[in-house]
């Protein structure tokens, strides 16, 4: 039987691919470049094009580039709710998310095939016992976003938004990932340049960050425009601030352990069903899940709209 994680599959040893496998072993990150992903720069160039096109669709007509980010002013609706919230400070907005990008253009869909990644998240993850009906490999997509980020903080703080992605999952964690994420770099990564931040090894702790001494370990992951950035859903990470002008754009691959999926897929299937008739229709909402924020079927996060009047 295959292991569950840390030894090297198939996949990866066959892509030769040990060297990355290895840094997510040890520091929980790992960034692959172009080269051995086979990413051709007119993909990453055709992805940016489709995104740009999104951000000014979406925004209702705010123009947009690389080197200059939106520059039109953009203001968050009334409603405007964020997780990234920075204490009191609600954040101006220099970031907004674009998801369900597999429905937006091929170029999309060809990054979550890549074989490379795959064989990368199969890593973290692992395959699911033989025993179990849905038996193979564990990886699942959770979902495909852009992360538009522009000059400013956004709210992250002192403290850089530090967190773990699989922080939902009770403790204690298993080596397995229980979430996983690949970043496709659209633009240069660096430091200054708002990349992600991340803590060497902290996949290890199985735990969730303690600050400030987290903050104060982080590092950027720095990678060429084209490169993808893997982690584990353990490993704590945020986002350095973006100090210069222009754009830092990425795609998401985010994915989840196939453990948690229902057998039924209710908060589909019972919607137009009479499941208020009961003697706790309350409960029974609750359990089916039509409160939860996910899995969502629609663009889910608030989008700053273009004010043409400033
Ligand atoms: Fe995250």
């Amino acid at each position: 039987m295959k292991p569950a994680t840390n030894e090297l599959s198939d996949e990866v040893l066959a892509l030769g691919l040990e060297q990355y496998a290895l840094e997510l072993n040890n520091d929980g990150i790992t960034t692959v470049p172009p080269q051995v992903t086979g990413v051709s720069s007119e993909l990453i160039d055709r992805c940016t094009e489709v995104l740009l096109n999104r951000f000014t669709e979406m925004t209702g007509g705010c123009p947009i580039t690389l080197a200059e980010g939106p520059t039109g002013k953009l203001k968050w609706p009334e409603n405007h709710t964020s997780v990234l919230r920075d204490e009191n400070a609600p954040p101006e907005p220099t970031q907004m998310l674009i998801q369900q990008l597999l429905q937006l253009d091929r170029c999309f869909r060809d990054l979550a095939v890549n074989p490379v990644v795959d064989a990368l998240i199969d890593h973290l993850m692992g395959p699911v016992s033989s025993i179990h009906p849905v038996a193979g490999k564990a990886r699942r997509l959770s979902s495909t976003n852009s992360f538009v980020k522009w000059q400013g903080d956004y709210g992250y703080g002192k403290h850089l938004g530090l967190h773990c992605d699989q922080a939902a999952s009770p403790l204690p964690w298993a080596k397995a990932s229980i979430t996983a994420n690949a970043t496709w770099c659209l633009t240069h990564y660096s430091k200054k340049d708002g990349a992600l931040a991340y803590v060497p090894g902290s996949n290890k702790l199985l735990a969730m960050p303690t600050q400030p001494e987290a903050a104060e370990q982080a590092v950027a992951a720095e990678a060429p425009r084209g490169s993808v950035i893997i982690f584990a859903g353990s490993t704590w990470h945020g986002a350095f601030p973006k100090l210069t002008p222009g754009l830092r754009l990425n795609a998401v691959c985010y994915y989840r352990h196939v453990a948690a999926l229902p057998q039924e897929n209710m908060k589909i299937t019972m919607r137009d069903q009479p499941w208020e008739d009961c003697d706790n229709p309350e409960l029974m909402g609750e359990l089916i899940g039509f409160k939860d924020k996910f899995p969502y079927e629609v663009q889910s996060e608030t989008v700053p709209m273009f004010s043409k009047a400033s």
